[in-house]
């Protein structure tokens, strides 16, 4: 075993006997493997596990409040009784800041950076108080101990907890505590335990097998005039408590053995990709021009923030900006569709273009070098939304518009230039294009969208064609051209 298993015991009620399970549970599971590394702590501030392991003085590694405050969990480790090592207990743990802020995965996290294997068992407090929380969502198994209905009633919040945290509800396994013999019931219960187990099933409860009996010998156990807490295994062997603790300890070790995903390993996976996702929206931050990448002007944001826009990305990700919707528009008429005169608003040509192009996704791109002078020969596609080619027109970019007195740049030079598409121009690199709606300018495009386009670019560079002819097709404004095969 490499990560932790990590086992918490937990329930929301006092005196159910969380205690005894999580100090006597970790002398059982060292005794059944010596080799196993067993490690314990409690976020309760009764001091049992030291009580029960501590070899002498305490020593000045620190306590568990170090697991909130980056500390490594070995660093804080002390080797007790029984080959059993903990982490020492802390007064005011739940007042300290860094405990009252922390997030729920605080502790996994540490855990999930530490070089801790075996299984480490974490004992609660009787409420579902931010310790408590670290300690369910670090769990492979949550152990509640139930003694009566109430205890039982009171898992519902834990229930529901996991769940938020992802927690497979089979992970939380009741085990019926301080179960007095004596007592019988007639009729189909024989006794708390089978009433238990059954008020247990009837809710869609699993349980572990067996139960842990009352027993005076084991609360002898806690109250000697040494002040130490002795454990089951050693001074209470021949009771039925023994049994059941070796018992439940073995059900445990299979457990532990047979878990395929440690929760701590899931918890750490979730976070690299969680800590790329947002390396990677800074990096598309960065690189997102800020100006319209047709125009150059500032984008246009209305009073509410969002609009729509067109989106341009090259295919190596580098630059990435917005086009304004009339400036990409205006553009595509001009040189593509070639359409002599200003397409103005309302000609139901534009509401056309737009419709079409929420299904469609833009390239362009290097056709060719031509080498007769006649300057670079480039490309513009329409693909759908599978990324499947609709149509393509070629054409010559030009670099001045025919003015009579001044020397302009055309529009679409420009965009290609701030593309980066004119540096090193390659029939690698494109620009896609694709109008969305509803975004914020400044903003990097939200997550949802981005995965969508990307995925169109991959198709989109997985199908444009090493080198075309030039010949151009004039691409149809519906948008449904006979697609021209590569
Ligand atoms: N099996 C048992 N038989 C008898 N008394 C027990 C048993 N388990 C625990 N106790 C006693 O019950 C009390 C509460 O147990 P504890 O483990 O501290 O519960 P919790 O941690 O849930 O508050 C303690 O006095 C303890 O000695
Ligand atoms: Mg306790």
């Amino acid at each position: 075993m490499r990560k932790p298993y990590v086992v918490t015991i937990s329930s929301e009620k006092g005196g159910v006997g969380k205690t005894t399970l999580a100090i006597n549970l970790a002398v059982y599971l060292k005794a059944l493997n010596e080799d196993l590394p067993l490690t314990l702590f409690s976020f309760d501030n009764h001091f049992s596990v030291e009580r029960l392991f501590r070899i002498g003085k305490q020593g000045d590694r620190g306590d568990v409040s170090g697991l909130f405050t980056g500390r490594l969990p070995e660093e804080l480790l002390e080797l007790g009784e029984y080959g059993v090592q903990f982490i020492p207990s802390c007064r005011r743990l739940d007042e300290l800041p860094e405990v009252r802020e922390a997030a729920a995965d605080r502790v996994a996290r540490s855990l999930a950076a530490s070089h801790l294997g075996g299984i480490v068992i974490i004992d609660t407090r009787p409420t579902l108080d931010i310790l408590t929380r670290n300690a369910l969502c670090a769990a492979d198994l949550v152990l509640i101990p139930v003694k009566d209905t109430p205890s039982l009633e009171n898992c519902r919040n834990l229930y529901d907890f996991c769940q938020s945290q992802g927690i497979p509800k089979k992970a939380l396994r009741l085990l019926p505590c301080l179960i007095d013999s004596r007592i019988r019931f007639k009729g189909p219960f024989a006794d708390a335990y089978q009433l238990l187990k059954a008020y247990a099933i009837n809710r869609g409860y699993r349980c572990m097998e067996g139960f842990i009996s009352k027993s005076p010998k084991v609360e002898s156990l806690n109250t000697n005039p040494e002040g130490r807490i002795y454990p089951i295994l050693t001074h209470g062997r021949g009771t039925n408590v023994h049994r059941q603790f070796a018992h439940l300890a073995r059900q445990i070790m299979l457990a532990a053995k047979g878990c395929e995903t440690y929760r701590v390993d899931s918890i750490r996976q979730q976070q690299l990709r969680q800590r790329d996702k947002e390396h990677a929206l800074r990096q598309r931050l960065e690189n997102l021009l800020p100006n319209c990448l047709v125009c150059d002007r500032l984008l246009e944001v209305p009073p509410d923030g969002e609009r729509d826009f067109f989106y341009g990305e090259t295919a190596d990700g580098r630059i990435c900006g917005y086009l304004e919707e009339n400036c990409f528009t205006d553009l595509v008429f001009r040189h593509f569709y070639q359409t002599r005169r200003q397409v103005d608003n309302d000609n139901p040509l534009r509401e056309l273009f737009r419709e079409s192009s929420e299904r469609s996704y833009f390239v362009l791109r290097l056709n060719q070098e031509e080498t007769d002078g006649s300057g670079l020969q480039f490309c513009f596609y329409r693909f759908d939304e599978q990324g499947l080619e609709i149509s393509r027109k070629s054409f010559e970019l030009k670099t001045f518009e025919n003015r009579f007195l001044s020397r302009e740049k055309t529009r679409l030079f420009r965009l290609m230039e701030r593309a980066g598409l004119l540096d090193n121009p390659s029939t690698k690199d494109f620009l896609l294009i694709r109008r969305m709606r509803g975004l914020i300018a400044g903003e990097a495009l939200p997550e949802s969208h981005y995965a969508a386009f990307r995925q169109v670019m991959n198709e989109v560079a997985a199908r444009l064609p090493k080198n075309l002819p030039p010949s151009s097709a004039l691409a149809d404004l519906s948008g449904t051209a006979a697609v021209h095969q590569p």
